[in-house]
């Protein structure tokens, strides 16, 4: 499938869009699909996305890069506008993690604006061309927070909660048209999600995420995995009898 950024020669490959590719498990979901995909890396970070994208090329991609706030309705209308991809990989999210009483308004709406409000205005900016297609994958980053629960995580883990209804629904109101929808929820990943000096030796790597989604993406046509969990089988600690 093509996309207005890339001419007629290109259309052999396979597109996707990935958000939040600037850096962590959007910057290893688009290596792993570079091979095999022509790509359009989205975030606000313009020279970071530059830095993934010439990692990207080296791997055989044909890649543009959006510096776009997805937090911002019309910019993202306007950038995704007439965009034709394969695969949808709605990753970007923000987390602030602190207690409900600690959470300032602007904690709050930005949480909202990134987990929940973007996944309309991507999704709605690319799925209507995946439906006329009769083809296309939509998969979203959700976390294991989507059904669990914690400590400081009043906000956060609500969103992720959203994510897991969302896309369950939104599979099932457009599989008949073709289009697949899968959610990957990983558990911790070893990112700048958490604030530095986190232990993340234990975490799992972005790359076993980046696996999750590709797995995802390239099941037969006839196959769709919704939801995919991914787990560190790292131990937190040392074992008493390592
Ligand atoms: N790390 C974990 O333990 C973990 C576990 C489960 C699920 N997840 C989920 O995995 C996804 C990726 O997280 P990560 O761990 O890779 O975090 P990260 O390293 O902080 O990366 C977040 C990405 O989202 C982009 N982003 C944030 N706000 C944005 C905005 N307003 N507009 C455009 N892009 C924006 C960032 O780019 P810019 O700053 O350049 O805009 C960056 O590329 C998130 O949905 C997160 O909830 C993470």
């Amino acid at each position: 499938m093509s996309s207005r950024l890339w001419d007629m020669t290109d259309r052999i490959r396979l597109s996707a869009l990935v958000t939040g590719a600037s850096r962590g498990i959007g910057h290893a979901i688009a290596r792993r699909l570079a091979p095999t995909h022509n790509l359009i890396l989205v975030a606000r970070d313009a020279s970071r996305l530059e830095g993934v994208a010439a990692d990207c090329r080296a791997l055989g991609a044909n890649v543009h890069t959006l510096g776009v706030d997805l937090a911002d309705g019309a910019a993202v209308a306007s950038a995704l506008a007439g965009l034709d991809v394969d695969v949808l990989v709605n990753n970007a999210g923000v987390a602030h993690l602190k207690p409900f009483l600690e959470t300032t308004p602007e904690d709050w709406h930005h949480q909202v604006d990134v987990n929940v409000n973007a996944l309309y205005y991507v999704i709605h900016s690319v799925l209507p061309g995946m439906v006329s297609r009769g083809k296309g994958h939509v998969c979203i980053i959700g976390s294991t927070a989507g059904r669990n629960t914690f400590v400081g995580g009043t906000c956060y883990v609500g969103t992720k909660h959203f994510v897991m209804g969302f896309a369950e629904s939104l599979m099932l109101e457009v599989r008949d048209a073709g289009v697949g929808v899968s959610v990957v929820t990983p558990g911790s990943v070893a990112t700048e999600l958490f604030p530095a000096g986190t232990n993340t030796s234990w975490m799992l790597e972005p790359d076993d995420v980046a696996n999750a989604v590709h797995f995802a993406v390239t099941t037969p046509p006839q196959v769709l995995v919704h939801r995919l969990e991914v787990r560190p089988l790292t131990p937190k600690r040392p074992r008493r009898d390592a």
